[in-house]
């Protein structure tokens, strides 16, 4: 519900250059108070602020509107949803369905004190942007990277898992699978394993087997 001017058709805006009365002026705040219904605009005068609260749907007379900033671009997060203004990724709409947005692969990585102390770095941050560069940040396709605590497995820092998303379309032989000494590899190494992933591919098949924590199977 909003605040029309005169002429009823065009609602009020922040950041609008508006007459009222016999000055002109400039819309500081158009805001919503649902609790009463009601909306407050502040506006710009004379160089003197000043504040009303209108009933939901009131048009104001001797208010017209002279322009209006164009409105902003929406900001769209990765999954091409609207953004909730000043966030960087949070949707407009929630989507109950997906309260965790479609990944292939997640890549946790510890980022937990001694593996960080191996890795110097902030490696989810550069492992992100490298995903952006190779368009796996998104789509059918997506690796997620998420960082965690600590694993208990401090002697192969810095430790990583790799956990595939079988529910969708990861491939169940990528599925739990711990890389050791991470922190050594570097961005050829990294960019290998993610077009595996993206491709289809058995990591054994590809990525050498000194990398892997060996797990044993319980009861074999
Ligand atoms: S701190 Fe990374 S496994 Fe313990």
């Amino acid at each position: 519900m909003c605040a029309y001017y005169e002429d009823g058709q065009e609602k009020i805006r922040q950041g609008d250059i508006a007459n009222y009365l016999t000055n002109q002026i400039e819309i500081l705040e158009a805001k919503h108070l649902k609790e009463s219904k009601t909306m407050r605009i502040r506006y710009r005068s004379n160089d003197k602020e000043i504040s009303l609260e209108v009933p939901y749907k009131t048009v104001m007379n001797a208010m017209t509107l002279i322009s209006r900033a164009p409105k902003k671009e929406p900001k769209i997060n990765e999954m091409g949803q609207e953004v909730v203004e000043g966030y960087a990724c949070k949707p407009k709409d929630f989507d109950p369905d997906r309260p965790i947005m479609h990944f292939k692969y997640q890549i946790f990585i510890c980022d937990d004190e001694r593996c960080t102390k191996a890795a110097k770095t902030d490696k989810a941050a550069w492992l992100r942007e490298i995903l952006k560069d190779m368009g796996l940040n998104q789509g059918k396709d997506r690796i997620k990277i998420s960082r965690t605590g600590c694993f208990g497995a401090c002697r192969f820092r810095q430790v990583a898992e790799c956990v595939a998303n079988t529910q969708a379309n990861g491939k169940a032989e990528n599925n739990a699978l711990w890389f050791r000494h991470t922190h050594r590899w570097d961005e050829k190494q990294w960019r290998a394993l993610f077009a595996a992933l993206r491709d289809d591919k058995a990591l054994s098949s590809c990525i050498d087997a000194s990398a892997y924590i060996p797990m044993k199977v319980y009861g074999e």
